[in-house]
């Protein structure tokens, strides 16, 4: 049996009365590049945060990593994730009055590493997100392209090491090209660290850079398929 990285086994989400998840069931191998496709609603960010241990099940197991999540209390959750789980978004979330170097160290600082050590880390982060060129270590994100920006959010990701890396639309807010250079990103970051990447996408064009992907429709698994 390949080593199972995720395994989702009928899992359900309510909120409220309304069903977003119904009866999902699904595993994902270690190391791969996974991607999920579905309309709007149909329950995408909801799965993606379940994986990630941000939400939890109405119903049903979820396992990462050989450990059952629905067996940790909130704090050994929030452990667990900012150990295990690295998060990659659409709006790539940096904060405008600090530089490339200091968004990409904060999860490091918040951890206590000492400045020298965060400082190298963060730079191989930035080298494994593509972007290592030194004259961008000290720029703010407004002076940064999109892609650039998105590039510096996945360096904030990997800096701690995670062994997953999940991302929720990763290039809306990208041109058609700039969406290769970050899905070109994710192939070598699983490919260097032997990561597994779970990507959320609207995006047809995409799932060739993926290694498999799952299609979902309101809340259900429509479609399993090995990308060609
Ligand atoms: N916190 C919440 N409270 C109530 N309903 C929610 C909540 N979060 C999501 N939903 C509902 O659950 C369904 C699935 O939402 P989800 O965000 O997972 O969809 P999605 O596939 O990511 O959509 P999109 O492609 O638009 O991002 C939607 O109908 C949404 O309105
Ligand atoms: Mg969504």
């Amino acid at each position: 049996m390949a080593e199972e990285e995720v395994k989702l086994i009928d899992v359900y989400k309510f909120y409220g009365s309304y069903q977003a998840l119904r009866g999902i069931t699904y595993s994902i191998p270690r190391g791969i590049f996974q991607c999920v496709v579905g309309p709007s609603g149909s329950g995408k960010t909801t799965l993606l945060h379940i994986i990630g241990g941000i939400d939890r099940p109405t119903k049903g197991e979820v396992w990462v990593a050989g450990v059952r999540l629905n067996d940790l209390n909130d704090d050994q959750l929030a452990e667990f994730r900012n150990k295990n789980v690295g998060f990659v978004f659409q709006m790539f979330y940096l904060i405008p009055r600090m530089t490339v170097l200091e968004n990409v160290e904060l999860p490091l600082i918040l951890r206590g590493v000492p400045k020298p050590k965060r400082r190298e880390a963060a730079i191989e982060a930035l080298r494994l997100a593509g972007l290592d060129r030194a004259d961008y270590y000290n720029k703010k994100p407004t002076q940064l392209s999109g892609g650039e920006q998105q590039r510096v959010a996945i360096a904030r990701a990997i800096v701690t090491r995670p062994r997953l890396l999940l991302a929720d639309e990763p290039t809306g807010n990208l041109d058609s090209a700039t969406a290769k250079v970050v899905m070109n990103t994710f192939v070598k970051l699983k490919r260097e660290l032997g990561i597994t990447v779970v990507m959320v996408t609207h995006n047809m064009e995409l799932l060739s850079y993926c290694d498999r992907y799952v299609r979902i429709r309101d809340g259900q698994i429509v479609e399993e398929a090995i990308s060609a």
